[in-house]
């Protein structure tokens, strides 16, 4: 007979932790018991889990005994002083920040690109669970890979506020709703304001004069695709959206692939979803991606500035394949393959 894991997810009451506590429940992950962690902020509170309110628990070195998998989205400097102590009292990690995922001995894993990399947890008990607009762009350039070999990629992002946390969601809205009521528009979390606004600006600004958001796209595609020598340049723009990131991505192939034959390839491939019909205006868009679980791919054309060049629009749920879906997934199969 099947049987049910104890399950702790740190952050839980965050924008991530509780799409992944929702993600759970939906899928039906077999939980036998739920452990929601977060900070001192949120004692009192509580997390709604199959038709009961779960009290969350403040997190500390103690909270995970008896935890078998722990979902971890609660920022980089927890994940890095917290996930080692979870691993050390048996659980497995499953951590969305970025504090493991260059790790060489931490297995990095999209489901629909390389599963096969998720057995390598038992070194440190930890898997990473890539950054949202690297996750959507790996599904949909796995397919093409492999049947074209990928040589480039020029990917250019519009991506959502709830990718910055709830936080953000809610400055999003306050300054749209100061700026209807000509009220003073203020700002907290991003240094200039996002409503009616685009900022080239994600993560911090590096040396190289990329931002950190930039560079995770071209280091972690070529981990989870296994392939150093794809060659990645990225622009990543914050943009007034609640929900959902796009990506124009320009790709550059050793062989030919023509658009049509791109369409039949990514119409058969696992979490693709092709939208594709610009006479009658579909394409994909963040109000039809959010709430759901496919990678939506559309806009798929001709690069004719080049031999072999394809341009694709893809768009995806920041917050559930980005993030708390692609966790899940990852716990789906650990339970599966590895945790019987
Ligand atoms: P809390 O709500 O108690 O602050 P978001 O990405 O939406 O901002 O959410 C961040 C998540 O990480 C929240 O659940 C938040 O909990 C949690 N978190 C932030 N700092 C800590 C901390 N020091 N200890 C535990 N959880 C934390």
């Amino acid at each position: 007979m099947s049987r049910s894991y104890k399950v702790a997810v740190v952050g839980a009451t965050g924008a991530v932790g509780r799409q992944m506590v929702a993600c759970l429940e939906e899928r039906k992950f077999p939980v036998a018991e739920l452990v929601p962690l977060a900070s001192e902020r949120s004692i009192g509170k509580s997390v709604s889990f199959q038709g009961r309110e779960i009290p969350v628990q403040v997190l500390n070195q103690d909270s995970f005994a008896g935890v078998e998998i722990a979902l971890f989205s609660a920022g980089g400097s927890i994940s890095k002083e917290y996930a080692p102590i979870a691993a050390a009292a048996g659980a497995v990690v499953v951590d969305n920040s970025s504090a493991w995922r260059m790790d060489p001995e931490i297995p990095l894993v999209v489901p629909e690109v390389n599963p096969q990399d998720i057995g390598l947890y038992k070194k440190r008990g930890i898997i990473a669970n890539p950054n949202c607009s690297t996750i959507q762009m790996v599904v949909a350039l796995q397919p093409l890979h492999a049947a074209a070999r990928i040589k480039r990629v020029v990917v250019s992002t519009y991506q959502a506020v709830s990718g910055t946390g709830q936080k953000a969601v809610d400055e999003l809205s306050d300054q749209v709703r100061a700026l209807y009521n000509s009220q003073e528009v203020k700002k907290k979390v991003y240094p200039h304001r996002i409503a009616f606004n685009c900022l080239p600006h994600i993560d911090v600004f590096q040396d190289n004069g990329y931002t950190k958001e930039e560079m995770k796209m071209v280091l972690e595609t070529q981990k989870i695709m296994g392939d150093e020598s794809i060659r990645v340049t990225a622009t990543t723009v914050r943009v007034p959206v609640f929900y959902a990131h796009s990506e124009a991505v320009n790709l550059e192939t050793k062989k030919k692939l023509t658009p049509d034959e791109a369409r039949k390839i990514l119409s058969k491939a696992p979490g693709v979803k092709v939208v594709d019909d610009p006479a009658k205006n579909k394409y994909p868009m963040p109000l039809d991606a959010a709430g759901q679980d496919l990678t939506l791919v559309g806009r798929i054309r001709e690069d004719f500035s080049i031999k072999n060049g394809l341009n694709l629009w893809v768009v995806a749920d920041n917050l559930r394949k980005g993030a708390a879906t692609n966790a899940v997934q990852i716990a789906e199969i650990l339970i599966k393959e590895y945790l019987k």
